[in-house]
């Protein structure tokens, strides 16, 4: 990030405030409903749209043949109507003349298997083809655009890798290769570092080396890993390949684009990508489930972290029912609100949707929008211009940041991929689910804890859980170390430390790198078919080392502690531990009893949201706060 600072800079004038908008695809509309679009888009208080994610076919109908008229006039009628422009570089659908043109660009899955066009993102991320195509059309478009009053931002692609991530092809083999070279110099370095000595797999040459496709066994895993890193990286040089030609020509135009950071999905590592952007935007949708409203939470707080408590865009979350889930349930009363508020709760200067207007047509006909099917005569609608105002009146919140907590989850995407491989002690394991029951069961106890990248600064937290921190390279040990003999008190949970950076085993036995600082020693997984999903034989050996709970022991270090859970204790299994380890650490909640677990409270700038967690109406500060609401408190 360029040290933007503040959201207001994006509008070069005038007072703080919270942005709210949509994508807008008016591409799907004749021309006679723009005009309404904008009217009711002023009643709802939209300040700022999203356009021409998936227009290329409508702006260039045919190779390096543009139609602009249509955008210029679009950009002109939301610029007279105060609203401003995120403009998509148009790169992510690619149109069925290029594809027909150059079949050559479809990606090609893990078996063998062609992505056809038809759907969306049907790109290879490292097709020279593809790209020398997308990149024309952004200059095109940057060059087109480059001093129209409505244009605010620049929105590179979209989503990048939600549907392309990991492509096998041809391409992506030979970049992979490329890739390798650079990370290991050397065949025999790479035959090291992927432990090649087992299954015959020893490479003499760059060239016999592929991309982890469908195999008649278990793919190394190490190779498993550095395609996931490699393909994160193969989309990242997408983003800076569009984002060149950008700051070529609008140097002051702000770019960025819209991460994932939501629910399993890992296949970018964002904790490595926020400094290509400008300002990071994120996409959450919320899938239904016990901890859905903490895992949008969790989404937000990350997010916010990961833009390195700098103020971020919320560019994309549903009013209502999404398309893609088995079942779309709509939101109840007060939900969309809720989500909305959170985010910015957790930082984020602006709050937009998918989409504007309702479609009529295509697979998204039924996912819910700011304008629904019904029109402006429905509760949708409403809550929309509601929420619009009440966003307008918290406009002072702007660029302000959030107050760091004393506690603190990592996440790190590295472990994250490592720890969910295959040929593993059990394929039930997650990553993530795991860092969200700790975040539920700091919510129930009413303690705020930030999510935060493994490269951020430990020191200031009193408190840091790090669940399932598998890869523990040296570097990273050591940083765990000096946190806790410096005061901090660490936890960490079953399957940390078990290898390094490539994938291999630190011997000597169980918690690995980490084995020394927590003061125990496993011999043996004993991964489990109940609830509890994992159990461990755990050796003392410290005599400082204490056994809290049974899964549950503590070594003091220097100033501070260390801390290991050998099980999956789950959100209510680790209320108790979570209590025992916040006193030890002497962090106490900071809302009254009553409130605990009822209430997430966040502190941005000073003021206060009180977030209900529940259905139930409640008291707060003397004031009345329904289920489901939010109570901001300057
Ligand atoms: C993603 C995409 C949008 C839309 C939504 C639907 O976030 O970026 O174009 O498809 O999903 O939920």
């Amino acid at each position: 990030m360029r040290g933007l600072g503040e959201m207001r800079w994006l509008r070069r004038d005038g007072e703080p405030r919270i942005e709210y908008g949509a994508d807008y695809n008016p591409e799907q509309w004749p021309r006679d409903v723009w005009k309404d679009d904008v009217d009711a888009m002023r009643a709802a208080g939209v300040t700022i749209v999203s356009l021409g994610i998936f227009s290329w076919a409508h702006l260039e109908p045919a190779s390096g043949e543009y139609d602009f008229g249509w955008l210029d006039e679009i950009m002109d009628l939301l610029h007279e109507n105060g609203i401003l422009v995120d403009l998509a570089t148009a790169t992510a659908s690619p149109p069925p003349w290029l594809t027909s043109a150059h079949p050559e660009i479809l990606p090609v899955d893990r078996d063998g298997r062609t992505l056809w066009p038809g759907g969306r993102q049907h790109w290879r991320p490292t097709s020279p083809v593809f790209r020398a195509y997308a990149l024309r059309l952004v200059r095109a478009l940057a060059t087109r655009y480059r001093d129209h009053p409505a244009l605010t931002a620049w929105h590179v692609n979209n989503e990048l890798g939600c549907h392309n991530a990991h492509d096998y092809s041809d391409d992506a083999a030979a970049a992979f290769r490329e890739w390798l070279r650079d990370r290991y110099g050397t065949v025999e370095a790479l035959n090291h570092a992927w432990g090649t000595a087992f299954w015959s797999q020893r490479y003499t040459a760059w060239d016999q080396i592929l991309p982890p496709r469908l195999a008649a066994a278990q793919s190394n895993p190490t190779q498993q890993l550095d395609f996931k890193r490699f393909s994160s990286d193969a989309l990242r040089e997408h983003l800076r390949a569009e984002r060149r030609i950008l700051r070529e020509l609008t140097p002051d135009v702000p770019v960025t684009t819209n991460f994932m950071v939501a629910g399993e999905i890992n296949e970018m590592n964002y904790a490595d990508w926020v400094d290509e952007v400008d300002f990071v935007a994120n996409d959450h949708y919320v899938r239904p489930g016990p901890q859905s409203r903490d895992e949008l939470s969790f989404s937000a707080n990350l997010t916010g972290n990961l833009a390195r408590g700098r103020p971020w865009f919320l560019m994309e979350h549903s009013t209502s029912a999404v398309n893609w889930q088995p079942v779309n349930l709509p939101k109840r009363p007060g939900e969309m609100a809720r989500d909305a508020l959170t985010h910015v709760a957790h930082g984020a200067d602006a709050v937009c949707f998918f989409q504007w207007r309702q479609s009529r047509a295509g697979a998204e006909k039924y996912h819910s929008a700011m304008l629904p099917h019904a029109g402006r005569d429905s509760a949708i609608f409403r809550s929309v211009t509601e929420l619009g105002a009440r966003l307008a009146a918290l406009g002072s919140i702007a660029g302000l940041p959030r107050t760091p907590a004393r506690a603190a989850i990592i996440v790190d995407w590295e472990s994250w991929w490592a720890a969910e491989q295959d040929s593993h002690p059990s394929s039930r394991l997650r990553y993530r689910q795991e860092a969200l029951d700790w975040y539920t069961a700091f919510l129930d106890r009413g303690v705020r804890a930030d999510v935060i990248p493994v490269w951020s600064d430990l020191t200031g937290y009193d408190l840091m859980v790090a669940p399932i921190l598998h890869m523990v390279p040296s570097a990273l040990r050591d940083r765990l170390t000096a946190y806790a003999e410096g005061g901090g008190n660490l936890v960490t949970t079953y399957f940390s430390g078990i290898v390094d950076e490539n994938d291999h085993v630190w011997l000597g036995g169980y918690p690995g790198a980490l084995r020394e600082l927590l003061g125990i020693r496993v011999e043996e997984f004993e991964p489990r078919l109940d609830d509890t999903l994992w159990a461990e034989r755990v050796h003392l050996t410290d005599p400082a080392t204490e056994v809290l709970f049974p899964e549950v022991t503590r070594r003091p270090v220097g100033d501070g502690s260390a801390a290991y859970v050998s099980a999956r204790l789950g959100p209510e299994g680790l209320a108790p531990v979570l209590a025992e380890l916040l006193a030890r650490a002497g962090v106490e909640p900071e809302l009254p009893p009553g409130l605990c677990g009822k209430v997430e409270l966040t502190v941005r700038g000073g003021v206060r949201f009180y977030i209900n967690r529940t259905d139930s109406p409640l008291v707060v500060d003397g004031t009345d706060l329904p289920g489901r609401g939010v109570l901001v408190v300057e």
